[in-house]
């Protein structure tokens, strides 16, 4: 079972131009025609130990980590159930505190990241629910966790993920939902609007995409950059993170996610003519916050990269160059808002003549410390 990049110049772009599909066949694996319901192995289960749980603890590397951060504010805000999230590394060596009723859940592309299962099977010995979101069936995680709920982005050759990413946002998405649900937080009005939109996102997806020729124009004036600032708020603040890595790791160009009100206590130091800034502006609760933070980018003569919604005009027009998505609500927003990110860092790449599919010093998966 051959994969090949068809078409494609690299595995990368592929897996991005992929992602319409990767995204539906998860969307729809998980959710039932007729009614809006959500389903997984294991879901009903799940839950019952889900609103039961005094916390959820979330266990993840590298990009799939990223995921997790939104879904922190994905299942904080509609299901209200404490989050937090750790590097699988970190928490491994530290004695994390482990109770019986928390939920410790591994986010994984392979499903066989050292550290992420590592961190899972300590969590276990200490008598927590473990469930994994992963990519790879029959992986570790999924065989050795409680309850698995996988992504359907099939496989990723390109070592920097992309469309698993997304995959893994969709699958958070949709258990967010489940739980706010279950716990009678989220009202089934709102449940079912959300998954309405959910439905549209690979539709949108598509036709995010179709920019692409217009982010490889942008990206060609960023080639001799040393260094560049990506900020964003609330959940797109883990966007500007993925963003920010993805970057270094496929053109080594250093780049730093930031949240962006957080500019002020440090990186607000660095702007100047040579720091170019991307800034995530589609957050309807903060965008006049967001408008003030291009300000001072601005005022610094920092050179400004903004990713808006369409029909912004705003901050639209104090940006020097504008990346655009269609408008969803708020919460489903960074899976559209990843595609232009991943984009932009791929041509970035390829026009400095870096190897994208298997970046220098850089692993698939990391199986071994
Ligand atoms: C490596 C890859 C990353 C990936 C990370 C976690 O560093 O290069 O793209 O995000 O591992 O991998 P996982 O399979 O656990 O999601």
């Amino acid at each position: 079972n051959m994969v090949t990049k068809g078409e494609y110049e690299h595995f990368m772009l592929k897996e991005i131009f992929e992602q319409p599909n990767t995204i539906a066949n998860t969307i729809f694996s998980h959710l039932s025609d007729n009614d809006d319901r959500i389903y997984f192995e294991g879901l009903e289960e799940l839950k019952k130990q889900l609103s039961k749980a005094r916390r959820i603890i979330i266990v993840a590397c590298g990009t799939s980590w990223h995921s997790g951060l939104i879904g922190e504010y994905l299942i904080e805000e509609l299901a209200r159930v404490p989050v937090e999230v750790e590097y699988a590394s970190e928490f491994r060596y530290r004695n994390p505190i482990v109770r019986e009723d928390d939920i410790v859940l591994a986010i994984s592309q392979s499903g066989e990241t050292a550290d992420t299962l590592a961190a899972l099977r300590y969590s276990k010995e200490q008598g927590a629910t473990t469930f994994a979101v992963c990519n790879v069936y029959g992986s570790s995680m999924a065989r050795e966790c409680d309850f698995t709920a996988y992504t359907y982005a099939g496989v990723e050759i390109g070592v920097a993920s992309t469309k698993a990413f997304t995959a893994q946002v969709a699958v958070l998405t949709m258990l967010a939902i489940a739980m706010g649900v279950e716990n009678n937080i989220l009202d089934d009005n709102r449940a079912v609007a959300l998954i309405t939109e959910l439905r549209h996102i690979p539709e949108l997806v598509e036709k995010t995409l179709q920019t692409d020729k217009a982010i490889e124009k942008i990206a060609k004036e960023f080639l001799d950059v040393n260094s560049f600032l990506y900020l964003g708020r609330g959940i797109n603040f883990p966007i500007a993170l993925e963003g920010a890595l993805k970057l270094k790791e496929i053109s080594y160009i250093h780049a730093e996610g930031y949240p962006a009100a957080e500019m002020k206590h440090g990186p607000i130091a660095m702007i100047d003519e040579s720091l170019p800034t991307l800034i995530v502006g589609t957050n309807e609760a903060f965008y006049e916050k967001i408008v003030s933070n291009a300000q001072e980018v601005k005022a610094r003569k920092g050179t400004i990269v903004a990713v808006v919604n369409e029909g912004d005009t705003e901050l639209a027009a104090m940006a020097d160059y504008v990346l655009t998505v269609p408008k969803v609500d708020e919460l489903l927003q960074p899976i559209l808002v990843a595609i232009p990110l991943h984009l932009f860092s791929y041509h970035i790449a390829v026009m400095k003549g870096c190897n994208v599919d298997q970046p220098r010093n850089l692993a698939k998966s990391v199986t071994v410390e």
